[in-house]
């Protein structure tokens, strides 16, 4: 129970890693707002939730519009009676080379990755202020500080998601509230199917290609990234503030 009475708000807890983390988080004695615009998503998220014998709601949400999210966050605190976390995990998947990518685009992947995540702090802000242990976990990736291959606008917000990490973890230190930031590798979630659908590639051929440049020669499951943001969002890490935690398999050391 590291999270036992703690009120907690997981964007993009509809899939994959979100998913995994609410479920965890729910486990381990927290109560969950699922805030995803997937409202299906939710609801099994939620379903799963509930049967293992945890409390949450789910509030259909899109991060990129400051208005959804001021009504999300008006819900889910009056549900859960205040905020002590926020992940902020929801995220766009825009891929491509410079050339291949418009406006659009880049409104899209950096109105979800960045704004987003700016949009639910801004907005969780009044309530994380009245928390005990207040803290932020923002699900970002190594994509945030390395380079690959056509993956411009995805990469480029990942990066803008860990300097926003860093930058809310000193100008938020003054109420105590903690920023931290988990650099995923490659993890086999339904992002990655749809990935997989995007380069037209062979479905094994592409988790083992995935899986080469990691120590341990595999993608990761959402579980090892959930119990990775478990810990920064616990009391745990009391002491850890404006960092991020690759969980990668070794792929970027
Ligand atoms: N899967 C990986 O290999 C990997 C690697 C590094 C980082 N990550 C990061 O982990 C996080 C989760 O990724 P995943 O692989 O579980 O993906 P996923 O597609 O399974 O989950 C992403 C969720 O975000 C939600 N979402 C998208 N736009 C939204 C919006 N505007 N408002 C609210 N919700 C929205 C989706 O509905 C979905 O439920 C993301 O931040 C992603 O960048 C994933």
């Amino acid at each position: 129970m590291r999270l036992e009475s703690k009120k907690v708000i997981v964007t993009g807890g509809a899939s994959g890693i979100g998913r995994a983390i609410c479920k965890i988080f729910a486990s381990e004695g927290a109560s969950i707002v699922v805030a995803d615009i997937d409202e299906s998503g939710s609801q099994e998220t939620l379903s799963q939730i509930e049967t293992a014998g945890g409390k949450a709601i789910a509030v259909t949400t899109d991060v990129s519009s400051e208005d959804s999210v001021s009504k999300m966050i008006e819900e889910s605190s009056s549900f859960l009676d205040g905020i002590d976390i926020l992940v902020n995990d929801a995220a766009a998947f825009i891929f491509g080379k410079v050339e291949d990518v418009g406006y659009k685009d880049w409104e899209t992947v950096f109105g979800v990755n960045v704004i987003g995540a700016a949009n639910t702090v801004k907005h969780s802000l009044p309530y994380l202020k009245e928390s005990t242990s207040p803290n932020i976990v923002n699900i970002a990736s190594v994509s945030g500080f390395i380079a690959q291959p056509a993956f411009v606008p995805y990469n480029a917000s990942k990066g803008a998601l860990l300097q926003l990490t860093r930058c809310l973890a000193m100008d938020l230190s003054e109420f105590n509230i903690r920023v931290n930031a988990v650099c995923p590798g490659a993890i086999y979630t339904p992002a990655t199917e749809r990935h997989i659908a995007f380069e037209n590639a062979d479905r094994d051929e592409f988790l083992e290609k995935a899986g080469q440049d990691s120590f341990l020669k595999r993608v990761g499951r959402p579980e090892e990234v959930a119990y990775a943001a478990l810990f920064l969002a616990s009391d745990e890490a009391s002491f850890i503030t404006g960092s991020h935690l690759v969980v990668d398999g070794g792929a970027t050391v």
